[in-house]
């Protein structure tokens, strides 16, 4: 017999309850260190007080009102985002793949209204991840996601992940975009070289194709940057942005420049939910947390302790371990052992990550894990790794 929820996740048998910081609390009573943030959702940890201020006196003055009418909280928000990015407009969705839907749409509708309606090919990249939805899917492309759920949502192009001539030879005066997150997350934790991403700025300018990025998973301070593409000193046409932006309460956007979003006129996008009142109180809380330069600085302060570490965690545990690799606390364990195994052996000693592809374990600490719990967090991963080896896995 089906369950009541439907069984599309195999969720390991640990229950929640409460959660402050770097820590949650199952029903029973047991502490596990969270590594994983909700799959970097929880930027600033678990029950955040500036963050549940926010909701807290938001939920009691006003929950929802329909993009009908002007949302003050909402445009604060995107006046912050467009100051501290190269957006000049910004749209709030509930989620990474609304975001995804609204950057494919928007991509079509650009070329549709420079009188090229045909020009709709988007390039995307092998172990890309971009949500669950039937564009989304089509996107990624990959066997696992969209087995079983064709026909697929026609004009995406699959380039292997690293492959710069085929990439060359794909994006063309008929490319409408190129989609790519700047560091790969579900697919392993594989950042695109600063050189690399430079590369695809300056072919998408040669061949007019916009270029897309998805920081879902990266953005929001995630890399020690406020956007991880940042680093490469380029920008895109268009962003994706989710996860962290909400610390929690599901908030995204797409943020894009005024050319890219020309097509978006009058009547042709729209959302029930997206950037309503709660959601924008929590979002304006988390950028103002973010979007300062002492507070990232001390992100790539931690970060950089906390891969060196696991450099030597690596070291002790060669059979294990294979390397690390990432960007700022986005963070991945190239394993030896399978990494399933490793991501259970740490329930074992109470501590959190997320498996990846490429066999690799994912550390995504909330930005405001202490000096202390990364202490700690690098003891349990020890113990675990010492109770997978154990076992010979
Ligand atoms: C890079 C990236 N894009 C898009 C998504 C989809 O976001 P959501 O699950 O909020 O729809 C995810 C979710 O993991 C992601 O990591």
């Amino acid at each position: 017999m089906i369950p009541s929820l439907l069984p599309t996740y195999a969720r390991a048998p640990l229950a929640f309850e409460r959660g402050e910081g770097s820590w949650l609390e199952t029903t029973d009573g047991r502490r596990f260190l969270d590594l994983s943030s909700g799959i970097a959702v929880n930027a600033l940890g678990h029950a955040h007080p500036a963050l549940v201020a926010a909701l807290t006196e938001q939920a009691g003055k006003l929950w929802h009102v329909s993009n009908l009418y002007e949302i003050p909280a909402q445009k604060a928000l995107a006046d912050r985002l467009v100051a501290a990015t190269f957006a000049d407009t910004a749209f709030f969705t509930n989620s990474g793949t609304e975001a995804l839907e609204l950057a494919v749409k928007m991509v079509r509708k650009y070329w549709y209204e420079k009188g090229d309606p045909e020009r709709i090919e988007i390039v995307a990249f092998t172990g890309s991840f971009h949500g669950r939805s039937t564009a989304a899917i089509a996107a990624a492309g990959s066997e696992k996601m969209v087995k079983g759920f064709g026909p697929l949502m026609p004009g995406f192009t699959h380039i292997e992940f690293g492959d710069h001539e085929a990439l060359r030879a794909a994006v063309t005066d008929r490319t409408a975009a190129v989609l790519i997150e700047p560091v790969q997350g579900e697919g392993g934790i594989r950042p695109v070289p600063d050189p690399c991403l430079k590369g695809l700025r300056d072919l998408c300018d040669e061949t007019g194709a916009l270029l897309v990025f998805d920081e879902v998973q990266c953005g929001m301070g995630r890399t020690g940057r406020l956007f991880a593409h940042e680093w490469a000193g380029i920008a895109p046409d268009i962003m994706m942005v989710a996860k962290g932006i909400g610390g929690g309460f599901p908030l995204g956007a797409v943020l894009a420049s005024e050319a890219a979003a020309e097509g978006m006129t009058l009547g042709t996008h729209g959302s029930t939910y997206g950037g309503n009142p709660l959601g924008c109180a929590v979002g304006a809380k988390v950028m103002e947390i973010i979007d300062d330069p002492d507070f990232l600085a001390e992100v790539r302060r931690k970060a950089a302790s906390l891969h060196q570490r696991l450099e030597g965690l690596v070291a002790v545990h060669p059979d294990v371990f294979e390397e690390v690799r990432g960007l700022g606390f986005m963070l991945g364990l190239k394993c030896r052992a399978p990494n399933t195994e490793v991501v259970k052996a740490g329930y074992d000693q109470h501590v959190l990550t997320v498996p990846a592809a490429d066999n690799v374990v994912r550390l995504l600490p909330a930005l405001t894990i202490s000096d202390d719990d990364i202490t700690e967090a690098i003891e349990r991963l020890d113990a675990a790794a010492s109770a997978v080896k154990g076992t010979g896995a």
